[in-house]
């Protein structure tokens, strides 16, 4: 039996797939969601949210989809992984994934075949539907010049009103440095935020929402204040961190037979954690994940 149903719950409470059913609303994260869902709203083209490793990008981006999947004057794409070496290669997958040609032709189309099918799709559904058109990009600090060019053309795709094509992009910080280096991309954005961790109540309440996300029933709580302080101090409220310190704090506490999460609990996770190499007692605000 796993160890969250010995303990009453009916999900995993501290997975780190990026469910949009355990997503926290925390200020930031809120204020991210509602900001894009505006420019979205209004058609304004391009907005970017950064955030260091592990800081909820990826959760953000399903959650956001979980709310455009609602509705139906949206059409949306979300491509996880975007590297391409060439701006065909960059331009066919936009082509295939928004459903625009099938099977692939027996003779590739050329990058300007390509643009004028994207351009038409565009304006197919933006104008004659009116409807929505999105792209959202995981991991954007992958993105390459060419790509980045190519995405910069896209968004020249314009009524007088609106652009026709709308751009979310979600990315590691690095991105920001990118993004300065080309100055007509930088200009077009007109929503960005960079997720920082959570603060310290934050991080309680993202603690207990999973556990009652996951089912969790009992008065009783599962965390004393004691360990939650010393998780905050060694993860400094970073999702991911958080989420995989719970995880095992709560499998260590079933294995040692006690009711609650305690200090000792937490930092003997730390002393491992330090002891294996794979933390130094202060290395908590470099990016590595663990
Ligand atoms: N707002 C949130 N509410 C609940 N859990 C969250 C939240 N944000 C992040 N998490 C949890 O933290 C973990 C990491 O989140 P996520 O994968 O979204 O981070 P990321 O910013 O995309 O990281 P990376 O830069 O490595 O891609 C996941 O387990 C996720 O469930
Ligand atoms: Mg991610």
């Amino acid at each position: 039996m796993s160890y969250y149903r010995i303990l009453g719950f009916d999900k995993e409470p501290f997975s780190t797939s990026p469910d949009p059913e355990f997503f926290y609303s925390s200020r930031e994260h809120e204020r991210a969601l509602t900001n894009v869902l505006i420019e979205l709203r209004l058609k304004r083209g391009l907005s970017v949210v950064l955030g260091d490793v592990g800081t909820g990008k990826t959760t953000l981006s399903r959650k956001l989809i979980q709310d455009l999947k609602m509705r139906e004057d949206c059409l949306f794409h979300i491509m996880l992984d975007p590297v391409f070496e060439s701006n065909a290669l960059f331009l066919q997958s936009l082509v295939r994934n928004f459903g625009i040609i099938g099977e692939p032709p027996a003779q590739p189309f050329t990058i300007t075949e390509l643009r004028e099918k994207l351009e038409r799709f565009l304006f197919q559904k933006g104008i004659v539907e009116n409807k929505t058109v999105i792209l959202i990009i995981d991991e954007a600090q992958k993105l390459n010049e060419i790509s980045l060019e190519a995405l910069r053309v896209l968004l020249n795709y314009e009524t007088n009103q609106f652009k026709l094509l709308q751009l979310v992009l979600l990315g590691q910080s690095e991105l920001m440095q990118t993004l300065r280096g080309i100055p007509n991309f930088l200009d077009r954005i007109s929503f960005k935020t960079l997720l920082s961790p959570l603060d310290y109540t934050e991080m309680k309440e993202m603690i207990y929402f999973r556990i009652k996300q996951a089912g969790y029933q009992s008065k009783m709580d599962l965390f004393l204040e004691e360990a939650l302080r010393e998780i905050y101090q060694f993860t400094h409220g970073y999702p991911r961190k958080v989420t995989m310190m719970c995880h095992r704090a709560l499998k260590e506490m079933l294995l040692k037979n006690k009711l609650v999460v305690d200090r000792e609990i937490v930092k003997g996770i730390i002393e491992d954690e330090v002891h294996a190499g794979w933390q130094t007692a202060d290395s908590l605000l470099q990016k590595s994940s663990f």
